[in-house]
């Protein structure tokens, strides 16, 4: 595996690889791997002839006051376990040479207007605009033919989604299936920010979104599982910010009609916020 942390290599080694007629695939992450990054990267392997993956903690997507600074970082570690997967090539490029004017002006922007703006989007203002934004310079400076995003982050999928298609980006986008503990916890990074007894505590996160589904399934009005949703986590110790269950393709609340659905929440638990979603069909 190559590493590069300038435009222009990454730019020559792809356009040779291009220009024998392989297809390139893209992971996009912020580091601190874990096996949900590494089963998007198998993913990409299986389709891609080579496979680039992007670590950059975006500053952009992170609000004041949220966990930039802290965010776990392990840059080694990362790129030993990205070689042993079989990576091609590793992009790690300084906040300077994607947002080369530093604070000195604000940068310009690609913003999903509607559903940038609801459920994580509410919670944290111009996250989907600082996602969207790196996300289409990542795509400029690589030029991938696919690109691989988890379901964990399924508003984020969906922006990326919308952008791909508004801005006729060539890009084909996959969706990869929540990878989970043995007890149900979708892997995050930020699960480390959990203490013991709150990562105790944490599996009730997807047991109240699956609880959520069965009850829909059952016959249940989705306004009523949202209401059970949220009582469940905060018995759990959570502070709930949302607990809802919508339209899976375009996040807009579910009528008698929808069939292809999605229950989300986002929730606090100690110095973690942690978000969840299960799809299902009823
Ligand atoms: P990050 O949180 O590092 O996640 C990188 C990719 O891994 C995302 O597509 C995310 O959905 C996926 N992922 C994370 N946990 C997962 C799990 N348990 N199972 C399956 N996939 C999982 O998401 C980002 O970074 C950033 O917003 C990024 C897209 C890189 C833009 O900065």
């Amino acid at each position: 595996m190559h590493t590069d942390r300038e435009i222009r290599g990454i730019r020559t080694a792809v356009a040779g690889w291009r220009g024998r007629g392989e297809y390139i695939g893209l992971v996009p992450t912020m580091g601190n791997l874990h096996d949900g990054h590494l089963r998007l990267v198998e993913a990409a392997r299986r389709t891609a002839d080579r496979v680039v993956v992007s670590l950059f903690v975006n500053p952009l997507q992170f609000a004041p006051g949220e966990d930039y600074e802290r965010y776990p970082r392990s840059f080694e570690a990362d790129a030993a376990r990205l070689a042993e997967a079989g990576v091609d090539l590793l992009f790690a490029p300084d906040v300077a040479t994607l947002y080369p004017d530093g604070g000195s002006r604000p940068p310009t922007r690609v913003e999903v207007p509607g559903l940038s703006d609801i459920l994580c989007g509410a919670g944290r203002p111009g996250h989907f605009t600082g996602v969207a934004t790196v996300v289409t310079k990542l795509f400029n400076i690589v030029a991938p033919d696919a690109a691989w995003f988890g379901e964990k982050d399924y508003q984020q999928l969906l922006v990326i989604r919308r952008l791909v298609a508004d801005l006729c980006l060539p890009v084909e986008v996959f969706g990869v299936p929540t990878v989970r503990e043995s007890d149900g916890l979708a892997l995050s990074s930020r699960n480390g920010y959990l203490t013991p007894e709150q990562r105790a505590a944490a599996p009730a996160l997807y047991q109240a979104l699956t609880a959520a589904r069965d009850a829909v399934l059952a016959g249940e009005e989705p306004g009523n599982a949202d209401t059970a949703g949220w009582n469940r986590l905060q018995e759990a110790g959570f502070e709930p910010e949302y607990f809802t269950i919508r339209r899976a393709a375009d996040l807009d609340e579910p009528g008698p009609e929808d069939r292809d659905l999605v229950a989300l929440a986002a929730a606090r638990l100690g110095e973690a916020r942690l978000i969840d979603n299960v799809r299902f069909e009823r």
